[in-house]
């Protein structure tokens, strides 16, 4: 039997970075679900097709292979063979990934790979519908928040920090566009599971939420 720790949570409350240092604390795999949807919204990009387009998007995601493999540990996304790992994370992406990721089709596929994964092997996977949807069973499930203005806070630095512009008024607004889109869809819209545990990370460290959650495992007997 594997054991499956699920983090969903809105845009920006740092799933991430935490599922990432669980995983390494555990020794499990971390799987990055998100990538997988800003990859397919990159596909439609690329070839011209309108994200919001239901009948469009599923008729092409149909073409779309999407593959998972590590590297050092890290995880890297192929689609249809090419390493598309950093291309993955920009902000465009991300609102492509938020609006290809309402479609049913599109999730059906995608859903059914990341199970594939939980299946098999030990793994901290994150995303907005790992506990309700993608592994229901999941032994530890999380559900991680903060306020948006920290949210936005967090994402500004981390742009500056990689000598990108951004404008903080703008990030907060795309935080709020992207929050709104993700619980108002009707496919598995975010939500927190009845059994997840709710973690707000805003005036928490990195470490202090990583903390928690090991807590949280060893009470239920992980580690
Ligand atoms: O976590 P992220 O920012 O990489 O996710 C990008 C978008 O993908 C997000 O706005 C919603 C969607 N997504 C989803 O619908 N279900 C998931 N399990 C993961 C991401």
């Amino acid at each position: 039997m594997s054991f499956q720790i699920a983090i969903d949570g809105p845009a920006g409350a740092g799933k991430s970075t935490i599922a990432r240092a669980v995983a390494a604390r555990l020794q499990y795999v971390y799987v990055d679900t998100g990538a997988m949807y800003r990859a397919m919204g990159l596909y439609m990009d690329d070839r011209g097709i309108d994200a919001s387009k239901r009948e469009k998007v599923e008729e092409a995601a149909a073409g779309v292979h999407i593959s998972i493999s590590y590297q050092a540990g890290e995880q890297q996304v192929f689609l249809n063979g090419e390493n598309v790992t950093g291309r993955v994370r920009t902000e465009k992406a991300g609102m492509l990934a938020s609006a290809v990721s309402v479609h049913p089709g599109v999730r059906k596929k995608l859903v059914q790979l990341q199970q594939e994964l939980g299946r098999s092997q030990n793994v901290v996977m994150d995303g907005r519908d790992i506990g309700t949807a993608v592994l229901p069973k999941a032994q530890l499930k999380i559900f991680l928040t903060a306020s948006v203005k920290t949210r936005a806070r967090r994402r500004f630095l981390e742009l500056q920090q990689k000598g990108q512009s951004a404008d903080l008024r703008e990030i907060e607004k795309d935080i709020e566009q992207r929050d709104y889109q993700d619980t108002h869809r009707a496919a598995s819209p975010l939500t927190q599971a009845e059994d997840a545990v709710r973690l707000d990370s805003s005036d928490l460290t990195i470490e202090e939420v990583t903390e928690k959650i090991l807590e949280l495992c060893r009470e239920r007997n992980f580690i």
